[in-house]
């Protein structure tokens, strides 16, 4: 008998067919599975889980006792007791690199479109504005040849200051737990502690994971120490930004604008007082979503669970002390 493999939100349906030679595949497209139960059942059997943002629980292991692998469709891991999965033996694994470009590619994008008001422009374009010119107050503002600072120079930050250094001619200062070398010598980034990078960046851009430090890492007080002529890029996780303190900030005028593509609760409500500003550019957390990258993402969680499933180690595993207990 082929062992169970539960696959739920974005795994792609060709990754999935090549699963199903190896597996017996029971997939959960909807977002309403959790509510299922024929989710529940499945888990009872299931060896193998893959896909994005499931928040494995204590409470959701305790219902999967044969489950030996949870394979992640997202670098971003803070859905999973990482804890007690390990205390459990079972593995756990991301898609970290394969989605480091194209991330960048959207932080690129949320800072040009926040800084040359792209999404309000198109707007005025589309609803007969084009002959409302623009006064000198309401234009853009340049992003090449200005100071980005970066936290979190992690492979996504390290890209994005490759795009920042080769393609805009910017001034990179970035903040990270351990200082990026790498980033340093090929991208001339700057080492600076968090609260000089926030009053020197004319964009600050966070990519740090969501954890219990991090969490509303920027707030309150960290606007207060931007320019008031700063744009604040979040490409990472909404929980680490105080989103009141943000409303207020772009509100207020503190900073200029935002790019956001993580909110604190996804998907966000429509009231989200955020959403009625104009000095924010929203996406649905699309970072690394481009049929390319939602592909190689896909193919590498397949990877994980298949190696995992075969009792061989995944080449992306995150809590590697299971296979010495195991
Ligand atoms: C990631 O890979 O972490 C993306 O943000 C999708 O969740």
């Amino acid at each position: 008998m082929k062992p169970k493999v539960l696959a739920y939100m974005r795994v792609d349906d060709r990754v999935i067919e090549d699963l199903k030679e190896d597996f017996d595949v029971t997939t959960f497209s909807n977002e309403e599975y959790l509510d299922d139960p024929t989710f529940t059942k499945a888990l009872q059997e299931t060896e193998g889980i893959i896909g994005l943002a499931l928040q494995v629980t204590k409470q959701l292991l305790d219902k999967a006792p044969k489950l030996k692998i949870v394979s992640n469709v997202s670098v971003g891991h803070d859905n999973l007791d990482l804890e007690e999965l390990t205390k459990r033996n079972i593995m756990a694994t991301n898609t970290p690199g394969v989605l480091d470009d194209t991330t960048a590619d959207a932080v690129f994008g949320l800072m040009l479109s926040s800084a040359r008001r792209i999404s309000e422009l198109d707007h005025h374009v589309k609803s007969g504005k084009w002959n409302i010119s623009l006064q000198p107050d309401q234009y853009g503002i340049d992003v090449h040849h200005k100071t980005l600072g970066i936290i979190g120079m992690g492979s996504i930050g390290q890209a994005i200051a490759k795009r920042a250094n080769l393609g805009f001619d910017m001034n990179i200062l970035y903040h990270n737990r351990t200082r990026n070398k790498q980033a340093e010598e090929m991208y001339d980034a700057t080492y600076c502690e968090k609260d000089d990078l926030l009053q020197q960046s004319d964009f600050v851009c966070l990519m740090v994971p969501a954890t219990p430090e991090t969490h509303h890492m920027i707030s309150e007080r960290e606007f207060k120490l931007m320019k008031p002529s700063a744009i604040f890029i979040n490409g990472s996780r909404g929980s680490n930004v105080d989103e009141m303190a943000l409303y207020h900030a772009l509100k207020n005028k503190e900073i200029r604008a935002a790019g956001i593509d993580v909110f604190q609760q996804e998907p966000t409500d429509p009231s989200n007082p955020l959403l009625s500003l104009e000095n924010i550019v929203t996406t649905p957390h699309i970072g690394s979503s481009t049929t390319e990258c939602e592909y190689n993402m896909s193919k590498l969680a397949a990877e994980n669970i298949k190696k995992g499933l075969r009792n061989e180690k995944p080449p992306t595993l995150l809590n590697e002390s299971v296979l010495k207990n195991g």
